[in-house]
């Protein structure tokens, strides 16, 4: 199932509900990431939780795979509906987290790796982690590691789609930021794609910002994305 995710990047609760209140039709798939959970706490999770949202609960969890597990056995009793992990945390580290995500009626979130994060310069895998393969290899191989260890998909570029599928099986989940509209602003995202490309390209959901936060009418931008990206579903 295709779906739009809005990056909620607010500072504060009130930011955040205010923006959501806007939303009168319909229910969007929040992601809530570092800033927002850290400054509001699980209680925003809840809170939008029982507004009637989906949400991706962006934390990128990486530690030893006991912490992670008992760390993400909390995060599934927020019911939220898919949250992250580092792939570097390696296969034990991401069996683990799915142990703790999953419910005792067998349901979990849907579990999604980071394969090598988009600020990270391939000079700086090279010199400052010493990894010595070029970067598409290493995200290949972190998304392989990833479906190995039975997660449900990778985040990644809707340009690393089709090879994320081709290696990992069609089912396999691309959640892909650093969309743009075709007359938007880049902002500081360097390779952008428009809601459309990233459908033509295979992706799965794909993860808007500024595009929708910063919009003078949010809900409008939010529908165009929609239209633009799942095609048939109209609002
Ligand atoms: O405002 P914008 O559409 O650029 O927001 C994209 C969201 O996706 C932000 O929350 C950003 O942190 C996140 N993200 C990203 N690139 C990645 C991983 C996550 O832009 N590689």
């Amino acid at each position: 199932m295709k779906d739009v995710i809005i990056a909620c990047d607010f500072p504060g609760r009130t930011e955040c509900l205010d923006f959501l209140d806007m939303f009168r039709e319909e229910k969007p798939f929040v992601k809530i990431g570092m800033e927002l959970f850290y400054s509001a706490g699980p209680d925003i999770v809840r809170e939008i939780k029982g507004r009637g949202h989906r949400i991706f609960l962006d934390l990128k969890l990486h530690d030893i795979p006991n912490t992670v597990k008992r760390s993400m056995a909390v995060l599934s009793g927020l019911d939220v509906d898919m949250c992250n992990l580092h792939a570097a945390g390696t296969i034990p580290m991401m069996r683990a987290a799915l142990e703790g995500l999953t419910r005792p009626d067998g349901t979990r979130p849907l579990l999604i790796a980071v394969t090598q994060l988009t600020s990270t310069s391939e000079e700086a895998m090279h010199g400052d982690l010493l990894i010595d393969r070029d970067m598409q290899s290493v995200v290949m191989h972190y998304a392989k590691n990833a479906a190995i260890a039975g997660l449900d998909g990778v985040v990644c570029s809707p340009l690393e789609a089709e090879s994320v599928h081709s290696v990992c099986g069609s089912g396999f989940l691309t959640v892909t930021p650093g969309i743009r509209f075709a007359d938007g602003e880049k902002g500081d995202q360097s390779r952008v794609t428009t809601p459309e490309k990233a459908r033509e390209l295979g992706s799965d959901y794909i993860v808007v910002g500024r595009p929708i936060t910063a919009a003078a009418d949010p809900v409008a931008a939010y529908r165009r994305c929609v239209r633009e990206f799942v095609g048939t579903k109209e609002i």
